[in-house]
């Protein structure tokens, strides 16, 4: 759309011509009717509260999509990390403070960290307009209502670092097809009903160090075999890229089925399965998960 309109304007775009016409775009799409009120995020204006890791990595894949109007005010905190973005993508600015942030934001990324929230949230005047969107893992949503009112559209969402690269999940609840958008444009969305699904989906994030761990047992035991170290990590890695890909590519296929196909009875794989199985392994990755899930819950009671 911006490109035709340059076109038709006859005009070589500057990179704020860009950032201008794909605004007045997206006006003329809605005006028209013409888009799906699921695109409304087109005109947020998203401020965030904190800015550390995880708004640098929502900025960085915002920003990465090419043709985006979602204008980002940052908070000064953390200073550098602030400059550091404003300095490197358009439409993103650094407010005077945190009110500021809110006050020229229709959408508010909560993203400090747990253990200074009572302290920063509560001191802000929130309007009724505003949609929060509560980063912050261990704050329930019940907890967010009383820090943010009169604010009463509220969403607990819960992105992941390589959303900078837009890969991964966000989970979110309850579902708003704004936010769904707007995370779903960043990897994947997924929007959930209720707090005990979200905070269930969440002990999801507390296994990739295991699974890691996992990929490192076999890369050592190659090198006690005397495989070159890059060579066998290359293996490792190219085939487990491969073996993600799976469940995409049989959507109906659960993973226990995903499993048993290469389980051939009598083979290596249904050996090994097999050994782990008997030695109670996955029952205490089991037991691994519960803790995890009691250890949430129980930050936010
Ligand atoms: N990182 C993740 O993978 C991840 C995933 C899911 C959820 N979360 C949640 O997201 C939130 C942010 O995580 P993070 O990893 O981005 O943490 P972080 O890197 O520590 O960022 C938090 C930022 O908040 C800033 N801050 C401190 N006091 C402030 C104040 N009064 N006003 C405004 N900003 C202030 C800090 O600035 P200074 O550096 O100047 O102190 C810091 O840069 C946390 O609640 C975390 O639980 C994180």
């Amino acid at each position: 759309m911006t490109a035709t309109l340059c076109k038709a304007l006859k005009i070589v775009p500057t990179k704020s011509d860009i950032s201008t016409l794909a605004r007045a775009a997206a006006a003329i799409m809605v005006a028209d009717n013409s888009i799906s009120t699921s695109n409304t995020e087109h005109f947020m204006k998203l401020g965030f509260v904190g800015t550390g890791a995880l708004t640098a990595a929502i900025v960085t894949g915002l920003k990465s999509i090419g043709d985006n109007s979602v204008s980002v005010l940052l908070s000064p905190r953390n200073e550098e990390i602030a400059a550091s973005l404003a300095a490197r993508f358009e439409d993103v600015q650094v407010a005077a403070d945190n009110q500021a942030v809110l006050d020229g934001s229709d959408t508010v990324m909560l993203a400090v960290r747990p253990q200074v929230a009572h302290e920063v949230i509560p001191s802000l005047r929130f309007r009724p307009d505003h949609r929060v969107v509560s980063l912050i893992a261990t704050l329930s949503l019940k907890e967010i209502a009383t820090l943010v009112a009169p604010a009463h559209r509220l969403i607990k969402a819960l992105p992941m670092p390589m959303i900078a690269s837009r890969q991964g999940a966000t989970i979110i609840c309850p579902p708003d097809k704004d936010v769904a958008a707007f995370f779903g444009k960043l990897g994947k969305a997924i929007e959930v009903e209720n707090a005990h699904e979200f905070d269930a989906l969440s002990v999801v994030t507390a296994t990739y160090a295991s699974f890691f761990k996992y990929l490192d047992t076999i890369h050592a035991w190659l090198k006690t075999q005397g495989v070159d170290d890059l060579k066998g990590r290359d293996y490792i890695a190219t085939l487990f890229k491969a073996l993600a890909n799976a469940p995409d590519s049989s959507p109906d296929a659960g993973f226990m089925h995903l499993s048993q196909e290469y389980a051939t009875r009598g083979g290596i794989n249904e050996q090994i399965l097999r050994q782990l199985t008997n030695a109670g392994l996955f029952d205490t990755f089991t037991q691994s998960l519960d803790a995890v899930h009691k250890r949430i819950m129980a930050s936010q009671a």
